[in-house]
């Protein structure tokens, strides 16, 4: 029997069509290169521009985020970034001091930021606890997130998912897209590695 295109008997009924196997979101974990701070600005700029997640109001120029890359460098703080299997940056996470003075040196603060589609499929967590690892084994004892009072339940949910617990909320102290927005902290202990060097000199 011949077929033509479009020829409705050539569709196999549902009971009998194949199962499509489930899609793999395979990426990779690795400290961010120069090369990619142009993706991680994109990204960042991208939440800066269209949400209330970060409380920056102005996007960030390419100095920004080679600034804070030879910072956290000097450091030996974890910069990481994701990637996929075809190089693409899905998403990054960075741990920076907290606050300034030598007393807050084994405090960090956490930063975390996926690009578009990498959402909802687990990088968040695999990326947050790949940071949380590195910073104990540099013998960092706390890890604050400041986060948004307002539209951020994602990083909410994750950083409680990962054993962060509430430390305290400001109220208002943002406007954004003529709203009045609050901050949320939340903090986790951490287990550091003894022996292990520190940022910052002071006893
Ligand atoms: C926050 C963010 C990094 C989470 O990463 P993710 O890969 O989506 O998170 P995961 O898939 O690992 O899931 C972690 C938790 O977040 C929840 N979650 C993920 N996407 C969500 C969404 N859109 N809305 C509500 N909860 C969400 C998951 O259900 C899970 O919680 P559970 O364990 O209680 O079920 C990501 O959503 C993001 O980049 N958001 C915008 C930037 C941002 O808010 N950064 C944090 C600034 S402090």
């Amino acid at each position: 029997m011949q077929f033509e295109p479009g020829d409705r008997r050539r569709v196999l009924p549902r009971h009998l069509r194949p199962t499509p196997a489930p899609e793999v979101f395979s990426f990779a974990i690795r400290p961010v290169e120069a090369a990619d701070l142009p993706h991680i600005r994109e990204i960042y700029d991208h939440f800066v521009r269209n949400s209330v997640v970060t409380l920056d109001a102005h996007t960030r120029g390419i100095p920004h985020w080679r600034d804070k890359f030879t910072l956290l460098n000097r450091l030996r703080l974890p910069f990481l970034v994701a990637v996929s299997p075809g190089g693409a940056v899905l998403g990054f996470a960075l741990a920076q001091p907290w606050a300034g003075g030598n007393a807050y040196r084994y405090t960090v603060e956490d930063s975390i930021y996926l690009g578009p589609g990498a959402g909802g499929k687990g990088l968040g967590t695999a990326l947050l606890q790949a940071l949380i690892d590195a910073c104990e084994q540099l013998g960092i004892r706390e890890m604050v997130a400041v986060i948004s009072d307002s539209q951020a339940d994602a990083s909410v949910r994750l950083h409680a998912r990962l054993g962060f617990e509430e430390a305290g909320r400001t109220g208002r102290v943002a406007h954004r897209f003529g709203r009045d927005i609050g901050t949320l902290y939340m903090k986790r202990r951490l287990r550091p590695a003894k022996g292990r060097r520190l940022f910052g000199s002071a006893r």
